[in-house]
């Protein structure tokens, strides 16, 4: 399979005032796993970038019903009316984007876009196009007959489908964020035609169906990556059950054919499971206009033993040649691997309230390159503290 450059990323990222995430500010590469110990804020990080990826998509209702409400989002104990902002700047196909998101509390029920703008640049770095929104107008915007902005819709995506912006859109609409679950995957499933893996991967089956049709290149690909990585399974098929759909694997523990048996997906094992499912979100879509623009994981190391780790950061450093890859983790054998590259590594950690995220050490990623410790050995010598940002890094 040919590799195309990562050419549309998020550059940097940057978080004020959701949940812990007080002021973070952050640069992600194609691959950038979060690490850190419980609590420190790298579901939240995750979840900011997932609540602009729903809000892309429709009204902001629904991101924020949710998550509970604004209340639940926005830092505790900040006086009403309040805010939270996330800021993002992406690499483009043919230029780059800044995009700027503040969302306010209203009265706490009926929440709204406070701010929001988004600017173009093509190659040479002109600009192309920009609009701002401040509480309801438009305050400035560069394309003819620009729509008035609805209060609780984001602009970029009433703008989305018109212009220039409908990169931006739909790259920020197209993240997608994985908590995956291996019940659900074992589970007999609906069979409606999808394309899109869910959160848990509760309709893995029927996503599998539709790319052995749209592209068989690919799902051979994931079959063929499982039955390399997981002792003992020989391959993974989808059967009708009924209406619905169900995973049927074959394992061969002994030598020759004569000793395969199948196994339906709730018989075999979670972490057979948990590797189909991240080979899966991160192949999935087939042809470049159906991928997720990113794909986040929470914890991805759930469920597989420490043997397959190193299969695991395998699979997620190719696919982030396709796709943007983000993961978090407090797995100290995860982080064992030295395939994790150093660049990748955020040490996320907490001070008092307030999460801190940045890269790790100069030393440190000096260590994890020389092959002299791993970042698992660093973290549990505690030497794993997020470098202080310069200032360039707190203009979001
Ligand atoms: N609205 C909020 N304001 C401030 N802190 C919050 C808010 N919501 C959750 N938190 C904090 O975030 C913590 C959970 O963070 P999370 O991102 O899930 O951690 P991790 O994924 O690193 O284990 C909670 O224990 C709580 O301390
Ligand atoms: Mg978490």
């Amino acid at each position: 399979m040919a590799l195309d450059p990562l050419r549309r990323r998020i550059l940097r990222a940057g978080v004020r005032d959701y949940r812990s995430l007080v002021d973070c500010d952050v640069r992600l590469a194609p691959l950038s796993v979060l690490m850190g110990p419980n609590g420190c804020g790298k579901s939240s990080f995750l979840d900011a970038l997932g609540f602009v990826a729903e809000a892309a998509r429709g009204s902001l209702t629904d991101p924020l019903r949710r998550r509970g409400s604004f209340r639940e989002v926005v830092t505790r104990g900040r006086p009403f009316p309040a805010s939270f902002s996330i800021g993002l700047d992406l690499a483009l196909a043919e230029g780059r984007a800044e995009y700027r998101l503040t969302i306010g509390s209203g009265d706490g029920v009926h929440s709204f876009v406070e701010r929001e703008r988004c600017t173009l640049w093509d190659k040479a770095d002109r600009m192309l196009d920009n609009f701002e929104v401040s509480r309801g107008s438009l305050v400035e915007a560069t394309m003819p007959d620009p729509p008035e902005p609805v209060p609780d819709r984001l602009y970029l995506s009433d703008q989305g489908g018109r212009d220039r912006f409908r990169e931006v859109r739909d790259f920020l609409a197209g993240m997608a964020f994985y908590r995956l679950d291996p019940e659900a995957m074992g589970r007999v499933q609906p069979s409606e035609r999808e394309t899109r893996l869910g959160r848990d991967g509760g309709n893995i089956a029927a996503v599998l169906a539709a790319l052995e049709t749209d592209d068989p290149e690919l799902r051979r690909r994931i079959e063929e990556d499982l039955v390399a990585y997981l002792p003992g399974v020989a391959g993974v098929a989808v059967r009708p059950a009924g209406p619905d759909l169900v995973l049927e694997f074959t394992e061969r523990w002994g030598d020759g054919r004569a000793s395969e048996k199948r196994f339906y997906g709730r018989d075999v094992s979670d972490g057979t499971l948990q590797m189909l499912g991240l080979l899966t979100a991160l192949y999935q879509g087939g042809p470049n206009d159906r991928r997720p623009s990113l794909v986040g994981f929470e914890e991805p190391e759930n469920a597989l033993h420490p043997t397959a780790l190193g299969a695991l950061v395998e699979a997620l450093n190719y696919a982030s040649h396709r796709v943007q890859v983000l993961a978090t983790t407090h797995s100290v054998e995860l982080l064992d691997q030295y395939e994790v590259p150093a660049e990748s590594l955020l040490a996320v950690s907490r001070d008092g309230d307030r999460t801190q995220i940045g890269r790790l050490h100069e030393s440190c990623r000096d260590a994890i390159r020389d092959h002299r410790f791993t970042a698992g050995q660093l973290l549990r010598m505690g030497a794993v503290e997020p470098e202080p940002h310069g200032d360039d890094l707190r203009a979001l």
